[in-house]
């Protein structure tokens, strides 16, 4: 495992570039963070619950472990129901966000239970895999499969599987994700599906959720995040849906009673207004200024010469690197003769060696000066 988590390299070099050169304007478009304020809906509703708590009458302590009934449900209502999903109130359970899940969910396997994991992933996958002492599978995504994972050939008991992914973009259409299922029922696996890119898919027969295919809540547990979505990277709150039918439902609030007291109640009453009409307004706004900052990366970087792929279904792009120029190279090019910030392709895995991922999440004006000082380099 690297000393570093990749996003910390990347803060590091970023912060060491800038102490030494105060006066450069830095563009960045390397870690998955919004930049787009929240939506007036949200915050009312925020403002409200802090007033709530200042009050002896509406003073709230500890919440559910799981979460607050009035959120579940509307999770339900709106995310689930409307796809023909049929979920049970305790089987969701809100969070601090995705990523915090996507990790505590392995203290749900013994360390002897193998893992499966695309390479390039998201890093937590694997970091998290190797601090629990697991064994790993690779699943290569290269320009040979068109990014398409195969199945694994051994048998994996937790298969991390991410969709729209991160950093690829790639996508799987719902007769390819169904081979998923049908594997993980055939061989008794779980997958944990990291759903928190769903809101960028553009295309029809893209599953936005696991749930959608035959069997999966026998083998799949959903995560997701308000992160993404709806600009909550520093709000704090997702939610993760355990089945009772993979038998780990009740494990999964054993483990949070201990070691989980839940998401702030602010926040929880951020993540309610993000399903009302003017919430949902808000979002749709900024979801389609980041999907629209996407298609201008991968247009502009199509322009300039570079290989992209990703950047529709996903906020993401990846790009071959020039050449066979290494990945860490070119991110240090770019932040040295450009001062765009980027996230380097092998900090995700081996196979994401040759490419570099550009986040969508960044400013307009902020990607136009970066694809015109790219332009210059
Ligand atoms: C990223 O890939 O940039 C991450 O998703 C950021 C995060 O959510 O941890």
């Amino acid at each position: 495992m690297p000393d570093r988590y990749l996003f910390k390299e990347i803060e590091v070099r970023t912060d060491a570039y800038k102490a030494q050169h105060p006066d450069a304007r830095l563009l960045r478009m390397g870690v998955g963070d919004v930049t787009q304020p929240l939506p007036a809906a949200v915050i009312e509703a925020m403002h409200k619950a802090v007033d709530e708590l200042a009050h002896v009458e509406t003073f709230r302590g500890y919440g559910p472990e799981e979460g607050y009934a009035w959120l579940r449900q509307a999770v339900i209502d709106h995310e689930y129901t409307p796809r023909g999903i049929r979920l049970d109130i305790d089987e969701v359970f809100i969070s601090e966000g995705a990523g915090s899940d996507l990790g505590n969910l392995s203290e749900l396997f013994l360390p002897s239970n193998r893992v499966a994991i695309l390479d390039p992933s998201y890093p937590a996958y694997m970091d998290g895999s190797i601090m629990a002492g697991r064994e790993v599978i690779h699943l290569p995504c290269t320009i040979a499969n068109g990014f398409v994972p195969e199945l694994p050939k051994q048998k994996a008991d937790i298969i991390y599987l991410c969709l729209p992914n991160n950093p690829t973009g790639t996508v799987l259409r719902r007769h390819e994700l169904q081979q998923w299922v049908n594997y993980a029922i055939e061989n008794q696996s779980i997958i944990i599906f990291d759903a928190a890119y769903e809101a960028y898919i553009e295309e029809d027969d893209v599953p936005h959720s696991i749930y959608e295919l035959e069997g999966a809540k026998q083998v799949a547990i959903e995560v997701r995040s308000f992160s993404k979505s709806a600009g909550f990277t520093a709000v704090r709150c997702g939610y993760t849906v355990v089945p009772k039918e993979t038998g780990l439902n009740a494990m999964w609030l054993r483990r949070q009673c201990t070691k989980y007291n839940g998401t702030a109640y602010v926040a929880q009453r951020a993540a309610q207004a993000t399903f009302t009409p003017e919430g949902k307004q808000g979002i749709a706004a900024n979801l389609a200024y980041y999907k629209r900052t996407a298609h201008l990366i991968a247009d502009g970087l199509t322009a300039l010469g570079y290989k992209v792929y990703g950047g529709k279904n996903a906020p993401y792009i990846w790009c071959k690197t020039p050449d066979t120029m290494d990945s860490w190279t070119f991110f240090d090019l770019l932040l040295h003769q450009c001062q765009v910030v980027c996230t380097p392709g092998a900090g995700f895995g081996d196979a994401g060696q040759g490419f570099v991922r550009f986040s969508a999440f960044s400013n307009r004006k902020d990607v136009e000066e970066a694809l015109q000082r790219m332009k210059k380099l």
